[in-house]
Formats: C-alpha cells, structure tokens, sequence
C-alpha cells in the first residue's frame, strides 16, 4: 500500500512540469498567523460545468495583496480547465477577520451587462483553500416581474480547524446589490476560524456523495449484472458443450446429411469452413491497428481503476488524468505487441507503417476532438483552451515515450509472436460464402451482439456520466472495477456465441465480426448518452454541446475499441479451440 503510494507520488511529480508553488500548501500544517491563499478558480454557468471562465473575466476586482500572481498548474489540472488566480484577500491562519471592504467597482454600462449576464444564467464560481474546493453563486434573480438583477457582494468564510490543519470551509454569501449601471459596488469579506472534529484525511468527504453512490439501485444493478454474467457464462458453454459433443458426433459417424436440419438453421455446417476460417481479415493494417490498441486502452482502465480504488486520488486536482496518462505512455508496448504480432500473422509486410499507425492512431483521435473541441473553446474564451505550453509537453510525451515503447513492442511482437501456428492449413481459393437469412447476415449478428453488454453496463454508465458531467466526485471506483470485469466477460461471451452462429452459417468472414459485435455496445451507449443529454442534463449553447458531444464519442470509441478487443480475443481462443479438433480429411 506504502510503496503504491510512493510510486502514485513519484509519477505525479514527474507529470508535474511546472509545478512552482512555495507555500504550505504542500505538507497542509500552518503555524499561527502564516498566510493562507485564497484561490479563485473558475466562473461559468450552472447547468454548463465544462464552460467555464476564468475569475476574472467577470469584472470583479481583486483584494489588495498582490504577491503571487498564477498558479502554475499540473498538466491534469491545466487539460481540466483549472485556472487558480489569487484573490488577494489577505487570510493568515487562525486569524479572524472582521467584516472588511477589500475593493470597489464602478459599474460602467458594460460590467453591468457583463454581470446581468452572469446572473441571468446562474454563473457559479469555484475557489480553493489549501486545496479544499469552495463554490459561490454569482447573484440572484428576483421574483419580481421584470425581474431584477443582484449581486453578492459579501463572503463570510467559515474554516474549520483540527490542530494546524484547515479540515473544512463554508462560504456564505451575503449583502446583495441591484446591478444597475453607474452603481457603486463595495466586496467586503470576513472570516472565522473554528475548531473542528474532523480529521485532516477525512476531511474530503463531505463532498462525497453516499446516498447517490451507494443507492440500493447501484448494489441490485451490480448483483442483476453478475447474475447476468453467471447465467450467460452457463448458458453459452452449456449450449456450446452440448452442440459441439453433438457436431463431433455426427461428423465422426457418417456424411449422411440430414437437408432437413440444415434448412431448420440447425447448427450446422461450422466445420464446412475449416480451410477458410484462418484467412486473415481484410485490412489487416487497420485490424491490427484496432486489436491493439483495444487491448492496450483495456490495460490501461484496468491500472487505472484499481489505481483509484488503492489511493484516494479525488483529493488532488487534475490527478486522475495525470495518471491516466502516465498509465497509457507505460502501455504503448502492449498496443505495439499484440498489433505487431497480428498483423505479421495476417502476412501483412508494411509493418513499419503499421507501428506507425499502431503508435499514433489513438492519439491522433484525441487530438482531432481535443482541437476542435478547443477551436470552439478558443471562440468563447473559455478556460478549456489547451495552454500551448501543455501542449508542447503533451507532444513531448508522445514523441519520447509513446511512439519508441510501441516501436519496441511492435518489434517484439513481429519476432516474438509472429508466426501463425494454425490447427487447418487454409485453401489457396476462398469458399464462396453460401446465402442465408437476414438475421444471419454479419451486419444484423454485429449489432444484436452488443446488447448484452449494454445492458450489463448503462446502469454504471449513468453514475460515471452524472459523476462527470455534473461535478459529482466519483469515489466508488470498487464498483466501475466489477463492472468493467462483467463487461469483459459478458462481451466475451456474446461474441463467442455470435461467431458460432456466423461460422455455423458457413461465413468465415468471423474476425471482423467479433470485433464489431463486441464493438456496438459503444453504439448503443452513445445512443444512450444523446438520450441523458436530452433529459438529465440543462446544458445549451454550441460550447458545451460540442464539448458534450464530442468527448462523449470520444469515449464510447474507446469503448468500442476494448469491447471489440475483448471480443476478438475470446472468440479467436475458441474458434482455435473448435478447430484443432477437427480432423482433415
Ligand atoms: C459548515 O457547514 C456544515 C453544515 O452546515 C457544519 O456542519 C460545519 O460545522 C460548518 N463548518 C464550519 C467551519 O463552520
């Protein structure tokens, strides 16, 4: 547990580029009167929490302390939008302040617009104090018909203190102002300082959320997913025991073909194609590129879940994506391996251009949402735009790690595993593949496939989206852990079962098809995400949309990847397993 923490530590330190702030935020003990900062973070919207604005940008005025200017912040913190600007309200430790003026704004007719605006779509901002997260509401809208805009002018902050440690802070709001053009508007601030019971590693925990997370609906969709996994797992080797001894049978017996089975449907016919069921896939390169990265972003949940469930990494900004980074960089062989090791098996023989793709091709499909996301981020002046500095270092985690780990894998994965060793030799000329009934077609075997395993996970998914799109802290990463296992092995499952009935049809075409079969949970996830944007969240306006859109796709392609990885690799493992059994004649 020591060392998992020392390592987490070290690899944020080495994330952490730019990380130069000398104060006691660090090790959270203050001596009596020493400073405490009080940072501004961000300004935005209620029901838009990815669109926001820097502090500032709203005319409110700073205190009079002018030391530290900006926070240099970790790259997490900095591709999460985080902004920390001092406030220079003068704050020093288990001193209280009296109600005190800190500064005064004239309102000129424009920072008058600027904050009825601000009202008008309830804009929230976010502060920290050592690290603690604290929000305020911007004004208030009176009932009144037309209504009147007002402004919070007043923050009362309450800390609560356990020995030299700041354990809890409550924000107050207080004295509104009309906003009205050429008004005077004064900010004052007051703080108190308390004893508190808390102690300092819990003191995270009232932002946690129990009563949501802990539902009785979150524990019975766990047990109903389980139950599902038992009784698929059960049903498909059952079944696939049964038929197979049936098939092995009949086989051994005699050639005394019974038409009328085979017109029923019946299992028949997955041995017909034997000296075609090991063609490589067409577009090797692309397939190849797809299994491995699949398997590598698989890798990489599985590190990164049980990462969180070890260390309790919500109490750090932006450290959760430090670290899934850093997860990924470490990955990049695994990727290179197993798309190396595929595609020298396909007989492909471009295969520096396959390690190149393999290297960059998720990546690349981050960049091109990420910019474009950014693009529009840039127009709104958002705090989302990529600072080019995080940019640049993003590019050097690319170029120095990623893209020599995955050559070296790709090159380990060519030598090491690259020689196919197939039960049946595969015929020189393909086997016309015989027609057959709708629901049999590839196409309508892929999307039905991915069912199952949305089922086994929407429920998850809803607590992972609320949790994201709407600012609540996920902490409950036990269950993501046991979900993720389920969908693995529910899509396992159905893929096997899909293929089966594909090569029981005389198709051989099955390594593109347990791919996608595995893949289209994703397709009804994002199905299920248009439909969560509709009806459980308030979001509007082309900033927030495109953000929701975009990276809402963005990961349901990674988990079209992994599904489909998973399902390439269990149903290839049986398809091998059926095969070395039968004996050519
Ligand atoms: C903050 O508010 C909560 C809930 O009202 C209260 O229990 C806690 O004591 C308050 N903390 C401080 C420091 O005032």
């Amino acid at each position: 547990m020591l060392q998992i923490k020392a390592l987490f530590y070290l690899t944020m330190l080495a994330l952490s580029l730019v990380q130069l702030v000398s104060s006691d935020e660090h090790n959270h003990v203050y001596e009596e009167g020493e400073e405490v900062v009080l940072w501004m973070n961000t300004v935005g919207p209620y029901h838009n929490r990815q669109e926001t604005y820097t502090y500032f940008s709203l005319p409110f005025c700073r205190g009079p302390k002018q030391d530290i200017a900006h926070y240099h912040e970790t790259l997490g913190e900095a591709l999460q939008g985080v902004e920390l600007e001092l406030s220079g309200l003068d704050i020093d430790f288990n001193v209280p302040v009296k109600r005190t003026t800190y500064c005064e704004v004239t309102l000129s007719e424009e920072k008058a617009e600027a904050f009825i605006y601000a009202v008008k779509n309830h804009y929230w901002y976010q502060m920290y104090i050592d690290d603690l997260p604290i929000w305020g509401i911007v004004g208030e809208i009176s009932k009144d018909d037309p209504p009147q805009f007002y402004l919070w002018t007043h923050k009362k902050l309450d800390i609560g203190v356990n020995a030299k440690q700041i354990v809890d802070v409550n924000l107050t709001s207080d004295s509104k102002v009309l906003i009205k053009p050429g008004a005077k508007v004064t900010f004052s601030y007051e703080v108190t300082f308390k004893p508190s019971k808390v102690q300092f590693a819990d003191r995270f925990d009232k932002y946690l959320d129990p009563s949501f997370f802990q539902h009785r609906i979150h524990w019975f969709s766990i047990f109903n997913s389980f139950m599902m996994v038992v009784f698929l797992v059960g049903l498909v080797s059952m079944i696939l025991m049964r038929t197979l001894r049936k098939d092995y049978d009949r086989y051994n017996k005699a050639d005394d073909v019974d038409d009328l089975e085979r017109d029923l449907g019946d299992e028949y016919g997955w041995k017909q194609v034997h000296g075609d069921v090991f063609r490589a896939p067409t577009q090797p390169l692309l397939f190849s590129v797809l299994i491995g990265s699949g398997l590598q972003l698989a890798c990489v949940i599985l590190a990164v879940v049980s990462l969180a469930m070890l260390v309790e990494m919500y109490t750090e900004r932006g450290s959760l994506l430090s670290a899934t980074i850093f997860v990924y960089a470490a990955a990049s062989p695994v990727g290179g391996f197993v798309g190396g090791a595929l595609y020298a098996r396909s007989g492909g023989r471009k295969w520096i251009k396959q390690a190149v793709v393999q290297a960059l091709f998720i990546p690349a499909l981050l960049t091109s949402v990420a910019l474009s996301v950014n693009l529009i981020a840039i127009g709104y002046r958002a705090s989302r735009s990529l600072p080019v500095l995080h940019s640049i270092a993003m590019l050097a985690i690319l170029g120095f790690v990623i893209l020599p780990l995955s050559l070296v894998g790709t090159v380990l994965g060519r030598n090491l595993a690259g020689q196919p060793n197939l039960p049946c030799r595969v015929n020189a000329v393909p086997r016309p593949i015989p027609e057959k009934r709708w629901f049999m077609e590839p196409p309508v075997i892929c999307l039905l496939g991915g069912l199952l395993p949305f089922g086994s996970i929407f429920i998850e998914m809803y607590f992972v989206f609320t949790s994201f799109w709407a600012y609540k802290v996920y902490y409950v990463f036990g269950f993501s852990f046991l979900v993720f296992l389920i969908l693995l092995c529910v899509t396992g499952c159905v893929t096997v079962v899909c293929a089966y009935f594909l090569l029981n049809s005389e198709d051989y075409r099955w390594q593109w098809c347990s791919f996608l079969s595995g893949a289209s949970t994703a397709l009804y996830l994002y199905m299920y995400a248009v439909y969560y944007f509709f009806f459980k969240t308030k979001m509007y306006g082309l900033f927030q949309t495109s953000f929701y859109f975009g990276y809402m796709a963005l990961f349901c392609a990674a988990l079209a990847l992994v599904c489909g990885a998973i399902g390439f690799v269990a149903t290839s493992l049986f398809v091998r397993k059926i095969y070395s059994t039968v004996k050519i004649d």
